[in-house]
């Protein structure tokens, strides 16, 4: 959201009261707000259901819209989005359930006269099953969890909260299906040299990312962190990632990893996290991705980007040079997107078979 937005960023206060419940197994009725929720069991149960949802999609097997019939996903987008929204729509719809938000988004709700998260996410809750929430605030998923819970236990529902996205905190569902997207592309996370490149400081989807990799055990995996020194990892992942035995390699030249890479995910420079223009117009065109760079990457390496994709992908010749390469992979990871979410949905809302 813009700088004309009611909401404010910022830590919410609930994040440290409200933990959120193990998968462990099993998914209905349980908010989806930390890739912290995830160990490897689960990923490969909800892997397995996407899978099979993928490749029962391509055969336009009805059976499918009885998954979600009936059910309702409010769609609460305080932050812009093209991928994360239309996905879960596409999802939910794909699903046989059916999707409500306000009539012209969600600033133009009673959000407009000043209403707090809380009590927005509460109006959704009466009416839906499920809730996809993005907000700029780190934490606003928890706080939401926590609400719901409390309306929940009031007018006896179940409704859940999926986090698209909370500030520069995490992004759980975009971490599901870029691992999804990488295991599915080399057939294995063990033995892979991992290539995360750009705004590691503010970009939500590698925070995610590294420690949903670290949640899988891999063996033998390499995560190489390449970001100018003022974009680093955040320190606490990073501690974290090393308390669990990932091995990680931090360095400002990308020459040190682009040859052993197995898998670059480029990042865009998170430009609305920056304090001030000059300070990002300082750092916006440090790596860039063109063709003639990709060409010194190994040839079974892929490039994925959570998209969208601004300078650090050049022109849009340079975005055509890249998108003919067959080991571009981010409109396969963007399609992806929408299978994952179709199988959490199916699993949240009723545990469904997939
Ligand atoms: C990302 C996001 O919103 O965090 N996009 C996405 O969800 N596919 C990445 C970004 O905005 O750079």
């Amino acid at each position: 959201m813009t700088e004309d937005a009611t909401v404010t960023a910022g830590p919410s206060p609930h994040r440290h009261t409200f933990a959120p419940a193990k998968i462990a197994g099993k998914f209905q009725g349980k908010h989806i707000i930390s890739v912290d929720q995830f160990a490897k069991d689960d990923l490969e149960i909800l892997f397995d259901a996407t899978k099979s949802i993928r490749k029962r999609s391509r055969q336009h097997d009805r059976g499918l819209t009885e998954i979600a019939a009936g059910r309702v996903m409010a769609s609460l987008f305080y932050e812009s989005s093209t991928r994360t929204d239309m996905s879960f729509q596409a999802a939910m719809r794909r699903l046989g359930g059916d999707v409500i938000a306000a009539s012209n988004g969600v600033r133009f709700s009673s959000v407009y006269k000043g209403e707090n998260l809380a009590d927005t996410v509460r109006a959704a809750g009466c009416y839906a099953d499920v809730i996809v929430l993005r907000h700029p605030q780190v934490g606003s998923s928890y706080e939401a969890a926590y609400f719901l819970d409390k309306l929940n236990q009031r007018i006896d529902k179940r409704t859940v909260v999926v986090s698209g996205g909370d500030g520069v905190g995490e992004h759980p569902t975009q971490a599901l299906l870029d691992l999804f997207t990488i295991i599915d592309s080399k057939g294995a996370l063990d033995h892979q040299s991992i290539t995360l490149v750009g705004d590691l400081k503010n970009g939500r989807t590698v925070h995610s990312l590294s420690k949903l990799i670290a949640y899988y055990r891999p063996k033998g995996t390499r995560l190489n962190m390449v970001a100018p020194e003022t974009l680093r990892m955040p320190e606490s992942i990073i501690a974290m990632l090393t308390d669990l035995d990932v091995e990680i390699h931090e360095t400002e030249a990308l020459d040190d990893v682009l040859g052993e890479s197995d898998v670059l995910y480029w990042t865009r420079i998170q430009e609305e996290r920056f304090a001030n223009k000059e300070a990002y117009d300082a750092i916006k065109d440090h790596f860039i991705m063109v063709p003639e760079l990709l060409d010194q990457a190994p040839k079974n390496a892929v490039l994925m980007h959570p998209l969208p994709r601004k300078h650090e992908m050049g022109t849009v010749e340079d975005h055509e040079g890249l998108d003919a390469d067959p080991r571009s992979i981010y409109f396969e990871q963007m399609e992806n997107g929408m299978f994952v979410r179709m199988a959490l949905l199916a699993k949240v809302l009723r545990e469904a078979y997939v």
